[in-house]
């Protein structure tokens, strides 16, 4: 017990059935079924349903979900209450914690093995409603809750927005909510999976899981992405913003890089192809070709070590052109991966539970004399 793996690189925390990275190859499959698949066809209801369940639903199984979840969506209206007391400028993510912690005092549930899967969706639901609600109070409009529709992407967007999104909106919310659901353990699920294993509550467990995800290295990426690409200005700007950041001052290029990606992020194409369909105002289409630039000359730099786009770098353009500001972009991503986070607590604290508790391997004195105070120097 003598090597410490630094960033516990190839450290194996846990087996799982949910998802297969091949990160030499840049292949991801939720459940064995490829992402590509999965964002063309499916609604993120079925997402839910592979990810807790085990199995695409059939038809009445999906019903159930979608049932579930639209009679899950209340919160207690003390949540809104402090959420609508904090400074206007509050930090989403912060916000998002805030209600998280408020709720598992509210829902302090034992682990049950046949009700945490509900239990679950409930929660995803509930994300809806304080995703949604941090946008409409930072916004300085009144907390609501949703109004149940047929679909989960559906309600999010009519809520934050009170008005009825376009079907190409919903799609592209909906291949969002299914391109971020599960990502194996990232720094997130990790800390979510170190409290799940104290058998702390679910809610607890997100808390954890979101303040990790908060970090720029991880979900704060897509923000500090998008911030690039506001920063650089114009396509022309591109290659003089590279040479001056990138290149000589050696920052580091966000949206590009990944631990287990050696290639190209799967994800990142999705979320380029859905910013071309959905970047159609003139700011917008603007953003996609800096960044489009920007990504030619990342690669260009990096290709050789092997640091290429990950899911970060075209995600803000679509949340931007759904209507988000920056600041949501972190919440906007956890809304999506609560289910990840979920499914991977379930399936370790139900089928591999044990502790968890690794050691630092100790390198300081190893045995001093003790020195009262009147005698140290
Ligand atoms: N720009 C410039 N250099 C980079 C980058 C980058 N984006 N990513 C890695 N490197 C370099 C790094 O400087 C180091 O170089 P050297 O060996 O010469 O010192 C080498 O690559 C290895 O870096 P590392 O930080 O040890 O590698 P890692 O496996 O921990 O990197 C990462 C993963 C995501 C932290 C990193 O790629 C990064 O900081 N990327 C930018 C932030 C970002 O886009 N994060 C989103 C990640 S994907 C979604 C998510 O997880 O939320």
């Amino acid at each position: 017990m003598s090597e410490v793996s630094k960033g516990l690189e190839n450290v194996f925390i846990k087996t799982t059935s949910l998802t297969y990275i091949d990160g030499e190859a840049g292949i991801l499959r939720y459940g064995g079924y490829d992402i590509n698949d999965l964002v063309e066809n499916c609604e993120y209801e079925e997402i839910i349903h592979l990810m807790l369940f085990g199995d695409l639903p059939s038809a009445s199984q999906l019903q159930k979900i979608k049932e579930k979840t639209n009679e899950s969506y209340n919160v207690p209206y003390q949540v809104f209450e402090v959420l609508e007391k904090l400074p206007h400028d509050a930090d989403a993510v912060g916000m998002l914690e805030t209600a998280f912690s408020m709720l598992s005092s509210f829902y302090n549930y034992p682990w049950k093995k046949d009700e945490n899967k509900w239990r679950a969706i409930e929660i995803i639901a509930k994300t809806s409603t304080l995703v949604s609600n941090i946008y409409r109070i930072k916004e300085g409009m009144k907390p609501r809750l949703p109004e149940p529709s047929d679909s989960y992407a559906r309600t999010f967007l009519e809520t934050a927005f009170s008005r009825r999104p376009s079907d190409e909106e919903v799609k592209a919310m909906n291949a969002t909510l299914i391109i971020y659901a599960d990502h194996e353990v990232p720094a997130s699920t990790t800390a979510a999976l170190v409290t799940a294993s104290t058998l702390s509550d679910m809610y607890s467990c997100m808390v954890s899981a979101l303040a990790a995800l908060k970090g720029p290295l991880h979900g704060g990426a897509a923000e500090a992405t998008f911030e690039q690409l506001k920063e650089i200005g114009d396509q022309s700007k591109v290659e003089e913003w590279f040479d001056k950041k990138i290149i000589k001052e050696k920052n580091r290029l966000m949206g590009f890089g990944h631990r287990v990606y050696k290639t190209y992020d799967p994800r990142a194409k999705i979320f380029k192809k859905y910013a071309e369909e959905i970047a159609k105002t003139p700011e917008a289409k603007k953003y996609l070709r800096i960044a489009t630039k920007l990504e030619e000359l990342g690669i260009k730099h990096f290709a050789e070590k092997r640091i290429y786009p990950n899911v970060d770098f075209y995600s803000g353009i679509v949340f931007y052109s759904l209507g988000f500001p920056e600041y949501m972009y972190t919440t906007l991503f956890a809304l999506s991966r609560v289910l990840g986070w979920l499914a991977h607590i379930i399936e370790y604290v139900e089928e591999q539970h044990r502790l968890i508790r690794p050691r630092a391997l100790y390198v300081g004195p190893i045995k001093r004399d003790f020195v009262p105070l009147k005698y140290r120097e």
